[in-house]
């Protein structure tokens, strides 16, 4: 099937059609792959329980679809192209055909090492091809894989694997990320100190430190596959069978384990892969996203391999060795397509074009943004020195529990129009609601962002906890997925995401409950209370902001600063360490003693001129105490 459109109106078209007959639409979607027995019924679905089926009583693996149906025809085309860290290294090229052999070996070792279908195995590893592999290799055997950010602490890891009971840890020795090395085998030996559920763990080879092998428990990969058979029948799975687990945080308690399902996660990565982009056979197409994030594995892994594509999976960080590293890989590999994150592109911008210049970036075609609202500036200093002004930017708006992108241009198709999502994709159906409930219709309108009718890869549970997942998407307004985020619909129909309108933070594209790091800063001996928030960052997008009551007896404020990022970075690990850090006298509480964020907001973004009314605080006289203490 191709995706190709041409124009706006080839878009309208296509959209009209999926809404007017989803069924028809999806199922057309559906019949490029192969599968053992087709679905009795292409959606079957109610948002009240939730409960959301696609492709029903149909039989298939994932992994035959990306793999298998490939091979006569690309099997010696480059899937994977690996950049490591350094690029004094050699670079990998893995063809269809290696990377087949590749994930039946370790499908086979796998199930040599006592894993089965259903059991649940965690991944933490570096950006390697094996990482790859080792989610694909779940997936040929019906493993349920859950991916970790291996910048994840040890708490953080343990919590996910005791959560969802998993068997095994894939995971390495060390990982490289610019000039640090990270001990993750170290890691992984710390959670599993508080975790009884992993039988095995299987190590691969990467930075050559030296590790402590638990004998009986941990394996060497080179070790385990030797021997191993490369030839591997693929487990026949239902339609709805989980694929994986993917945790992510929201506005309450611990980060939740979304769940997606095998049959409609793999129609609808494997269509937006290719309608967003416009993606051709020839191109080399590189997403800078991690596979621990649902990014890397929509639109690194999953959706590009499914459709056939050359994928590029970096194992570094934009300014290693140097600040012009991106644009020295896609000059290297001529890439076609790339997709990365508002915040890098920040982060880049800060360097100026210098970095830029020395490379030949013709043969970019389209460039992506994902993760975050893109600024103005940023849109257009992307658009202006990466794209030369003549590559379109698709800034692709969508969620963990989306699975794959909702809001987006059609790379070359939709005028783009800077910081906007743009418009939905075909099988979208989204709907503006104000806090009331009730649907705002037509243009220039703002509220939240809710959507009316499923697609194929939303998130069907959060595992383990149906009622958390009623609760937290489909409550708040009755009938529809609430996503969280605010959004606007401009005079033209055109959708721009303002951000989260619950308690999430979202600092440098990365999820982050409130509630998450206050209960880490609460773990501190001498932290009564916290309370955190959200501000505007100029790289990062959102900082983290910290207002700490302590008890300060024989501490100095220095130290204990220091002390409560640390015990943050312990306990969820580096990417939530607040960025300021107040201690307090108080915080500013309703009669009914909660937090007025509103005003803990206000001032973490030093927008203090119009506080609103803070008589009716049960303690107004804290909110100057902290103004005072924030200058
Ligand atoms: O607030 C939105 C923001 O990121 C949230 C989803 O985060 P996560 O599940 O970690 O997935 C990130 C990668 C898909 C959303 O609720 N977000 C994501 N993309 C955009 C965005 N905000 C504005 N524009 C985007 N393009």
């Amino acid at each position: 099937m191709s995706n190709k459109i041409q124009t706006l109106g080839g878009y309208i078209h296509e959209y009209s059609k999926s809404i007017q007959n989803p069924e028809e639409f999806w199922s057309r979607v559906a019949d490029s792959f192969h599968w053992h027995q087709r679905w009795d019924n292409v959606v079957e679905w109610d948002f009240v329980g939730p409960d959301v089926k696609w492709f029903t009583n149909s039989k298939l693996n994932i992994t035959e679809n990306l793999l298998e149906r490939h091979l006569f025809v690309l099997g010696n085309k480059p899937a994977i192209i690996w950049e490591p860290n350094d690029p004094e290294e050699a670079v990998r090229t893995i063809t269809y055909r290696q990377l087949y052999e590749m994930v039946c070996q370790f499908a086979n070792t796998m199930k040599a090492q006592g894993i089965q279908k259903g059991d649940r195995v965690i991944i933490y590893m570096p950006m390697v091809p094996e990482a790859a592999v080792a989610m694909l290799a779940c997936a040929r055997i019906g493993a349920v894989h859950s991916v970790v950010f291996a910048g994840f602490s040890a708490t953080s890891l343990a919590d996910r694997i005791n959560d969802c009971e998993a068997k095994m840890v894939l995971t390495s020795d060390g990982n490289f990320r610019g000039n640090k090395k990270i001990p993750v085998k170290a890691v992984v030996d710390e959670a599993l100190e508080n975790t009884n559920t992993i039988e095995k763990v299987i190590v691969l080879h990467r930075t050559g430190d030296e590790v402590t092998m638990k004998e009986g428990r941990d394996v060497w990969w080179h070790e385990a596959i030797e021997g191993v058979s490369a030839v591997n029948e693929a487990e026949v799975m239902d339609s709805e069978d989980m694929l994986f687990i993917l945790y992510t945080s929201g506005s309450t308690g611990k980060p939740k384990g979304v769940v997606h399902t095998c049959g409609g996660y793999m129609v609808y990565t494997y269509y937006t892969f290719q309608y967003v982009f416009q993606y051709s056979p020839v191109d080399v197409y590189w997403c800078t996203a991690d596979v621990g994030w649902i990014t890397g594995h929509s639109y690194i892994v999953y959706g590009p391999l499914l459709a056939g594509a050359t994928t590029i999976m970096f194992e570094g960080v934009p300014t290693f060795p140097e600040a012009g590293r991106f644009w020295a890989i896609c000059e290297k590999h001529k890439v076609n397509q790339f997709y990365t994150a508002p915040t890098a592109i920040r982060a880049l911008q800060a360097y100026g074009t210098e970095p830029i210049q020395p490379h030949d970036l013709s043969s970019l075609k389209v460039i992506g943004s994902v993760g975050e609202p893109i600024n103005e500036e940023a849109w257009h200093w992307y658009h202006d020195h990466v794209g030369k002004g003549r590559c379109p930017i698709v800034d692709t708006w969508w969620q963990t529990e989306t699975g794959g992108i909702m809001v987006s241009p059609i790379a070359g198709v939709t005028p783009t129009k800077p910081s906007y999502a743009t418009l939905p994709l075909p099988g979208i159906q989204l709907a503006i609601l104000d806090n009331d409930g009730n649907e705002l219709k037509g243009n220039s309108v703002e509220g939240n962002l809710c959507v009316k009718f499923p697609w194929p890869s939303m998130l069907r549970t959060t595992y383990g906890d149906h009622e958390r997942c009623r609760q937290t998407y489909f409550s708040s307004f009755k009938g529809y997925y609430f996503t969280g985020d605010g959004v606007k619909r401009d005079e033209d129909g055109y959708y721009r995401i303002l951000g989260r309108v619950d308690d999430v933070i979202n600092v440098s594209g990365h999820r982050m409950g409130t509630a998450e790091v206050e209960n880490a800063i609460n773990e501190h001996p001498k932290v009564v209370e916290s309370a955190v928030v959200g501000y505007p960052h100029d790289i990062k997008g959102q900082g983290i902001y910290a207002y700490v009551i302590c008890d300060m007896e024989g501490r100095s404020e220095e130290n204990l600063i220091q002390e409560i990022r640390e015990t943050v970075n312990k306990i969820i690990g580096p990417i939530a360490k607040p960025d300021k850090v107040q201690i307090v006298p108080g915080l500013p509480k309703t009669r009914s003693g909660k937090i007025m964020r509103r005003i803990l907001r206000k001032i973490a973004s030093a927008d203090t001129g119009n506080m609103g009314d803070t008589s009716t605080l049960l303690n107004p006289e804290v909110v100057d105490q902290i103004m005072e203490g924030a200058r």
